[in-house]
């Protein structure tokens, strides 16, 4: 059976506990940490920047799986790398050269992510699919936690998964935005290995964590 990482987004967890919530996450079976940052430019709401993700980094042994919704995304990588991001993710529409941003990634070891909104087709990475490690569905459009995930990602999770078969490629397939215990069984069963979910994961079944990932990892 595939195995399942579930990646849970601390945008749902109490902002002013993020070391003990981000304890809490690995406890509970966590694979890695997703942190979405947002620069009130590219998506319409601001979290967290590097100093933040730099003083959280020595609060878990587990990967930070960085997903940056910021634009110019290509001067603040390096930043991004100081603070301790393992995965880095950016969007193409905030670079001006997607293929410079993920060599500059590369450049420090880093596993880079390219995420997808929605509305922009696979076309736009198929050439690059080679060199990326992750590819981040997005079932919202980014900027906010809790919103509804939008089914119609469905069809692109399927189509990319075929290509990944196809191509012989090993890249992750990532979806982020409205997970909850009706849909992941569709989205684990289109093709997809890693979950984001914030809401679901903090506040399903009274906030019990442990619960929430084990339950969001049964196909
Ligand atoms: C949206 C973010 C997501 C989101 C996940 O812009 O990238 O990571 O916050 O949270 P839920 O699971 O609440 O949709
Ligand atoms: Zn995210």
């Amino acid at each position: 059976m595939k195995k399942i990482k579930i990646s849970p987004s601390i945008l749902a967890g109490d902002f002013s506990q993020l070391g003990n919530e981000i304890k809490k996450l690995e406890k509970g079976g966590a694979d890695m940490i997703h942190v979405d940052v947002m620069d009130g430019h590219f998506v319409p709401n601001l979290t967290i920047g590097p100093p933040v993700i730099k003083a959280l980094r020595s609060h878990t042994k587990i990967p930070f799986d960085v997903h940056l919704m910021i634009s110019p995304v290509h001067k603040y990588i390096s930043a991004y790398v100081d603070a301790g991001a393992d995965i880095i993710t950016i969007h193409p529409e905030s670079t001006d050269n997607l293929i410079d941003s993920i060599n500059h990634i590369k450049k420090f070891k880093k596993k880079v992510g390219v995420s997808l909104n929605p509305d922009t087709g696979i076309n736009v990475i198929r050439d690059q699919l080679d060199k990326i490690d992750l590819v981040l569905i997005m079932s919202v459009f980014p900027g906010f936690g809790g919103q509804k995930f939008i089914p119609e990602v469905i069809s692109k999770i399927v189509e990319l998964n075929k290509i990944k078969t196809e191509k012989k490629l090993n890249f992750d397939i990532e979806v982020d935005g409205g997970i909850n215990f009706t849909n992941y069984k569709s989205v684990i069963e289109a093709g997809a290995n890693i979950l984001v979910s914030g809401t679901t994961i903090f506040k399903e079944n009274n906030g019990d964590i442990k619960k929430n990932i084990d339950f969001l990892r049964v196909i």
